[in-house]
Parts: C-alpha cells; sequence; structure tokens
C-alpha cells in the first residue's frame, strides 16, 4: 500500500475564529511566519506525498493564491537583492502538485472529503484536515502511513483526550495491537458520556481507501445536520480492516482560539531565530505579573 496523495479539507466556515475569519480562512492565518496551511502541507510532503487537493470554498480563494507564482513581488524581490526572500516565495509555489475542488454547500466534513473522488481514483490516500496542525519529530501522517502500510488497513490518528473532554470528538472502540497501533471495531460521532466506547477520538489525520467514496454517497446527513466522515468511516468497517494510531507529538487544533494561541506561543518558542527572545520577553512578562 504506497501512499501518495492526500487530501486537505478546508472549506469549513470557521466561524469560532469570527470575527478574524470572516474574509481571511482561518487557514491562511500565521502562525509565526507561516500560513497554518502551509505547516500542513509541508507534513504531507515529508511524509511522501506527492499530489495534494485541497477542498475549499469560494470564500478561500486566497489559499490558491498563496501555492502559486507572483511574478511581480519575485521581479522586485530580484530588483532589490533579496534572494533570500525571492527563494521563501518561490519554495511555497514548488512545494508539491497542489489541485483544488470546491465544495458547493458545506455540508460537513464526510461531504468535502466526497469532493476528491475523481482526484484520488483507485489508491490509498491521506486526508489532513486543514486547521490541526502538528508538532512531531515524525510526521504524523507517516506514522499513519506505516501503520496502514504494515497492516493493509485503514489508518487514523488519535490520543487519548480527558472523559470529559470525549463528547466534542467522535470515540473510538479500540483494542491494543502492538505499541502504539490498536484495532478499530466501532466509532461514533460526538457521544454522550454514557455512549461512549473509549476516550480515544479520531484527530485530525486519515488514511482512507477508496471504498470510502461510495459509502460517502450514501451515508445520510448526521449529528449537526452534516454528511460525517465518522459515519462513512463506521461503515468502512465493514469491509476493511482499520487501525488507529496513538501518534507521538502534539496537536493542534487552530481552529479556536486558546488551540491557536498555544500553536502560534509553542511554534515560536521552536523557531531557532525568535525563540529565544520570546523566551527572555515570556520571562519578564511572568515577572512582571508577579508568576
Ligand atoms: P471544523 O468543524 O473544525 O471546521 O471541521 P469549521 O466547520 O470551519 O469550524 P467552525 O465550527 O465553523 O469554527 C473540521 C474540518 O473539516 C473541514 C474544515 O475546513 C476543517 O478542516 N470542513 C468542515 C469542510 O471542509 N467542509 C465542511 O462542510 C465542514
Amino acid at each position: 500500500m504506497k501512499v501518495t496523495k492526500a487530501v486537505i479539507p478546508a472549506a469549513g466556515l470557521g466561524t469560532r475564529m469570527l470575527p478574524a475569519t470572516k474574509t481571511v480562512p482561518k487557514e491562511m492565518l500565521p502562525l509565526v511566519d507561516k500560513p497554518v496551511i502551509q505547516y500542513i502541507i509541508e507534513e504531507a510532503v515529508s511524509s511522501g506525498i506527492e499530489d495534494i487537493l485541497i477542498v475549499t470554498n469560494r470564500a478561500k480563494s486566497a489559499m490558491d493564491d498563496y501555492f502559486d507564482f507572483t511574478p511581480e513581488l519575485e521581479d522586485r524581490l530580484i530588483a532589490s537583492n533579496k534572494f533570500d526572500e525571492l527563494e521563501t516565495v518561490r519554495k511555497t509555489a514548488e512545494m508539491a502538485n497542489i489541485f483544488y475542488v470546491r465544495q458547493r454547500e458545506t455540508k460537513g466534513l464526510g461531504h468535502a472529503v466526497s469532493r476528491a473522488k475523481h482526484f484520488v481514483g483507485n489508491e490509498p490516500f491521506a486526508v489532513l484536515l486543514g486547521d490541526d496542525v502538528m508538532m512531531s519529530k515524525v510526521p504524523v501522517t507517516k506514522q499513519l502511513i506505516d501503520a496502514a502500510e504494515k497492516y493493509g488497513a485503514a489508518a487514523v490518528g488519535t490520543q487519548r483526550v480527558s472523559p470529559d473532554a470525549i463528547s466534542k470528538y467522535s470515540s473510538l472502540k479500540v483494542t491494543p495491537i502492538e505499541g502504539r497501533v490498536m484495532r478499530v471495531s466501532d466509532m461514533n460521532e460526538k457521544p454522550r458520556p454514557s455512549e461512549k466506547f473509549s476516550d480515544y477520538p479520531i484527530l485530525g489525520r486519515y488514511i482512507l481507501t477508496p471504498e470510502i467514496f461510495e459509502i460517502l454517497e450514501s451515508t445520510p446527513p448526521g449529528h449537526g445536520g452534516e454528511i460525517q466522515l465518522t459515519d462513512g468511516l463506521r461503515r468502512l468497517l465493514g469491509v476493511r480492516e482499520m487501525v488507529a494510531v496513538d501518534f507521538e507529538g502534539v496537536r493542534y487544533d487552530t481552529g479556536n482560539l486558546k488551540g491557536f494561541l498555544e500553536a502560534t506561543i509553542d511554534f515560536a518558542l521552536a523557531a531557532p531565530d525568535i525563540g529565544d527572545w520570546l523566551r527572555s520577553f515570556l520571562r519578564a512578562k511572568a515577572e512582571a505579573l508577579g508568576l
């Protein structure tokens, strides 16, 4: 099972980040010095992905522009000998083969993924949610691809959450296989406490097989009136083995303000050129606040 294609659903409305996301897609908000979506593309590329489909909508053309050439800007950078900046802007246009498809109506994550049918064809593929950013030594998508290949299975990323948080996510019924890999036998979306299978949710990364498209076509709207990917995955279990990978790394949901701020601070602290400055700034701030 070789995985060379990835789908990035990025057509959500971003209502949790309003008013910032009224005209700027949440995937384009800067995390330190790059937009959120660039971290996700970099994770895909460093996991061996060659072709990437971004599912967008009519309000998100800033993303297509970002990964395009910018001749006027580039000419100006050359004329003023700003070659480092030139390399930086060129790099974004040459990272991968990036394609776009529009989700015309915001009918849910399952519906967004179903838009990838023609792009994917008959191969397994990765899904990376456009607002879930990971910080890890081994790219999280690569951790999932390795498990999917080893077990000839679909794969989902997970990490245990606190018992009172699971009802915000999906809940997986899992049994250990080995190391960080578990077998998935059932799941449900946003369960009430009495309905949950475990405190393992699906977190932002998937390796799926093309059977999912036929399944999604006949999956009715579920929780919140949206076509839920979780409902489709539950049916995928009937035709495909699925594993959950308790991945190594930290996941940030940049689609809500707290997650976005945590990611901003952690990525800034980890950045070689700004980390030391931020550390002393935070130290001085904590001292001034008597913390
Ligand atoms: P979220 O629920 O996190 O994103 O969807 P959202 O809908 O933008 O969030 P809020 O609640 O309004 O702030 C998870 C992922 O699914 C994509 C989102 O872009 C995000 O990557 N998505 C969701 C779609 O592409 N289409 C949809 O119809 C819904």
